[in-house]
């Protein structure tokens, strides 16, 4: 029998204006696409800022709808935003900021989101750096590659890619 183990370490920074100021104007940015959320069935609104490498900024927020699960993560707007944009260019990081009273701590993307945004790092084959951060303020998370938190990730190798 063997037995394997997955790890991964993340930074943890105890306020935003401990990080540079390109990481603080992301996450700026991903503040001021929270305020076009609509979530009125959860009250929960993200933003997403996208940073590529080569310097352009593109922004998404969560848009619901009464038939739920129909509803599209901030994530995945700001993603296919930057594609229809941009074109399939190479990521560095991506702010998620979230406006929630349940928790002081930041959330991380959803496994629907995890699996998209692995798809494009698999896509880019470079790592795709993640700051999570709550629109109240206090500790941001520093993950250094969104496949980290994907691990046994299913991905187009699996169909012959
Ligand atoms: N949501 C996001 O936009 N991103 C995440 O990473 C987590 C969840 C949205 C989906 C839904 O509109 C609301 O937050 C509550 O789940």
């Amino acid at each position: 029998m063997g037995r394997k183990e997955i790890n991964f370490s993340y930074s943890i920074y105890g306020d935003r204006k401990l990080l540079p100021a390109e990481d603080q104007l992301l996450m700026d940015q991903a503040l001021t696409a929270s305020a076009k959320a609509y979530a009125p069935y959860s009250n929960f609104k993200v933003g997403a800022a996208i940073l590529t490498t080569d310097g352009r900024i593109v922004i998404g927020s969560n848009q619901e709808n009464g038939a739920f699960p129909i509803g599209q993560c901030a994530e995945r707007v700001a993603l296919y935003s930057l594609v229809h944009q941009h074109g399939r260019i190479p990521i560095d990081t991506i702010s998620i900021m979230v406006d929630n009273v349940h928790q002081k701590i930041p959330a991380s993307p959803c496994g629907s989101c995890r699996q998209i945004l692995v798809e494009y790092r698999t896509f880019q084959q470079k790592p795709i750096r993640l700051l999570l951060a709550l629109a109240s303020g206090g500790e941001v998370y520093e993950i250094d590659d969104v496949k980290d938190l994907l691990p046994f990730a299913f991905d187009g190798s699996f169909l012959g890619q």
